[in-house]
């Protein structure tokens, strides 16, 4: 390689590298100006940086910086104030009764927060994403309860579940009328047109007529002489439009002849106290009540 000639560019007077690459020279123009300003003021403040904050690595560990300043305990910090105004909430919801967190409304709403969270995570699944429920899982959005809807009703039935196998959860089973020939099928018939007159609707006459002896002797006990139902053992209000496994002919006569029964699981020996408060707390507020 042959030492590089500098020389005069005949058009602009500049003077050139000596670079020549295929016949095109290199010009020895100076760096623009604002380039070279912005040039070191990038090396004015990298200085102060290495100065005010953490940077070069050592053997042992790095420059910390005259500032202090750390990530690490930034998060711990913001981690402990979290911790503060949570343990504060939880150590609220401990000893609060249900209706004292109802009338708090920071205390209200950190447990509407907890309940939420919760909800999405374990009873979603089941009940749907806002609660709305599905055929055979109940709504927990309206006001319109199997198992009675005050605070402590609710409190009870996530403790304890429904049909949940627990020795304190809810119990109550509607006979297999059909399948285990209570009654004939054309009883059944008979009595899905009553079910179908008492929510209002149209129905046949002489079916109600022959079914109303037997709904006074086989059904009342549970669903209410009237059919509005009875919270205690969980009978649902056959007058209303609210149906759990379907309003339908169809719907109502396989409940007639299945007994269907809803399992619900006991949430007790999983959650806290203060968890299953949170989550009645949302529940009760979700039904707008
Ligand atoms: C495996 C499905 C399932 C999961 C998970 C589940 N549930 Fe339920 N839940 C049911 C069913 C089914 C019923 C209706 C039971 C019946 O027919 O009597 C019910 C009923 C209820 C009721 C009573 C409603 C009423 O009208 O009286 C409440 C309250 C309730 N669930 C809350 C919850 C909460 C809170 C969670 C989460 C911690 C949850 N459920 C998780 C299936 C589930
Ligand atoms: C031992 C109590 C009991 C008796 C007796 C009983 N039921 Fe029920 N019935 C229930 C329960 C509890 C449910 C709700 C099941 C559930 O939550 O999964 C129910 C549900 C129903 C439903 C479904 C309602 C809906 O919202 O989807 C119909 C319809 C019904 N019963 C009709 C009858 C008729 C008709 C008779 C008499 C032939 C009868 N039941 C007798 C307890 C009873």
């Amino acid at each position: 390689m042959t030492h590089p000639v500098r020389e005069k560019d005949e058009h602009s007077g500049v003077e050139t590298t000596g670079h020549e690459w295929d016949g095109i020279r290199e010009l020895d123009n100076p760096l623009p100006r604002w380039w070279l300003w912005v040039f070191y003021a990038c090396i004015a403040y990298s200085i102060g940086y290495w100065v005010l904050m953490p940077s070069w690595p050592g053997l042992t560990g790095y420059t910390r910086g005259l500032l202090g300043q750390s990530d690490r305990v930034e998060v711990s910090r913001a981690l402990n104030d979290l911790a503060t105004v949570r343990g504060a909430g939880a150590a609220k919801l401990k000893t609060a009764t249900l209706a004292q967190i109802e009338s708090d409304p920071e205390l209200q709403a950190y447990a509407l927060q907890v309940g939420t969270s919760i909800f999405g995570d374990n009873c979603a699944t089941c009940h749907g994403a806002g609660g709305g429920g599905a055929k055979g899982y109940a709504n927990l959005r309206d006001d319109v309860w199997l198992w009675g809807g005050t605070l402590e009703d609710i409190q009870q039935t996530i403790t304890y579940g429904i049909r949940s196998g627990d020795d304190q959860g809810r119990m109550s089973q509607m006979p297999a009328f059909g399948r285990d020939q209570l009654l004939n099928s054309a009883q059944v018939a008979d009595m899905t047109e009553y079910v179908v007159a008492l929510s209002g609707r149209q129905a046949s006459a002489a079916a109600v007529t022959r079914a109303t002896p037997v709904f006074a002797e086989q059904c009342a006990s549970c669903h209410g002489p009237a059919g509005k139902g009875m919270q205690s053992v969980g009978a649902p209000d056959l007058t209303d439009s609210d149906w759990l496994f379907g309003s339908d002919r169809a719907s109502i006569s396989s409940q007639i002849h299945n007994g269907r029964g809803g399992v619900m699981p006991a949430w007790g020996h999983r959650f806290s106290p203060e968890t299953i408060k949170a989550l009645a707390v949302y529940i009760h507020a979700n039904s707008g009540q």
